[in-house]
């Protein structure tokens, strides 16, 4: 396995497979890998000849008073997860590598940026958008791999990728849990015992959802309710937003219907989590 922090190397080393028409995957990722990140790159290793990884915490989609400088980051373990699971090379770009002009250049995210993390988040999808297309233009893969832990972001990512046209197919692969039902995120390193205990009261909000829509409830006002109730019972865990949306447009919607998300956000202590299913 290769491993790059200079954009012209990868591009060097992807110059003969590309030519020999090979299909080339790309999985972008922020690093602290969990067996999240690693079920992406499982699945771009099955469906594709090369595996790129990308390791980099981007400044631009974190806010000011976000933990962008104790996100925790350990490259070495990172590079030898992804060495064990047969990735073919890693960008492990610095920040004036990906940035020589600072913030100069950005990309406008699409609408269904607004709302939630949108909301809460300000910026947060334009530096996400930027990255991301910084990364297409880097590596021109034939597939990129995203999580549906990040519903928005993926719809987000699938809107920009059609609006550019950047000839690219998306790949959404399904939420990887703790057995207890906590969604895994690099996050989960800052939470005490105590703190990761309350937290599972999100994934039980959605899963509760989740079983009142089977037996028969389709009004996203009485869902909700019951989801805000069961988290607002918990005295240490503070609620950023709960919603139902459509799946595509990640506008609300008052009528539950299959396919549509069910996503929350809480604050666990200093540490705020994402949570999300499909009905
Ligand atoms: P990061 O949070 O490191 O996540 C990288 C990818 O792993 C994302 O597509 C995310 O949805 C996916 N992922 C994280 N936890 C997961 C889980 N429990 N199950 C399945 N997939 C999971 O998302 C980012 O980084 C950044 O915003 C990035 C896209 C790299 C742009 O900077």
């Amino acid at each position: 396995m290769e491993v790059f922090s200079a954009i012209e190397g990868l591009r060097r080393f992807l110059q003969p497979p590309r030519q020999a028409g090979q299909r080339i995957a790309l999985v972008p990722t922020m690093g602290f890998l969990h067996e999240g990140h690693l079920s992406l790159v499982r699945a771009a290793k099955a469906e594709n000849d090369i595996v790129i990884t990308s390791i980099f915490v981007n400044p631009t989609q974190f806010g000011p008073a976000e933990d962008y400088s104790r996100y925790p980051r350990d490259e070495a373990r990172d590079t030898s997860l992804l060495e064990a699971e047969g990735v073919h090379a890693v960008l492990l770009p610095s920040v004036a590598t990906m940035y020589p002009q600072g913030n100069s250049t950005a990309v406008l995210p699409p609408t269904q940026s607004e709302g939630w993390c949108g909301e809460k988040r300000p910026g947060h999808f334009q530096g996400v958008c930027s990255v991301v297309a910084m990364l297409f233009n880097i590596v021109q893969p034939d597939r990129a791999y995203f999580g549906e832990k990040d519903a928005q972001q993926l719809a987000v990512i699938r809107q920009m990728t059609q609006d550019l046209h950047f000839p690219i197919e998306i790949i959404g692969c399904p939420i990887v849990r703790d057995p207890d039902g906590l969604a895994l995120s690099s996050r989960n390193v800052y939470l005490s015992a105590a703190e990761r205990a309350d937290a599972l009261v999100l994934s039980q909000a959605l899963y509760q959802g989740l079983a009142l829509f089977q037996a028969g409830e389709r009004s996203a006002a009485r869902i909700l309710d019951a989801g805000r109730a069961q988290i607002e019972a918990k005295s240490t865990i503070r609620l950023d937003y709960l919603g139902i949306v459509d799946q595509n447009t990640f506008k609300a919607i008052a009528t539950v219907r299959e396919g549509a998300i069910f996503l929350g956000a809480i604050h666990a202590g200093k540490t705020r989590l994402i949570d999300n299913m499909r009905f």
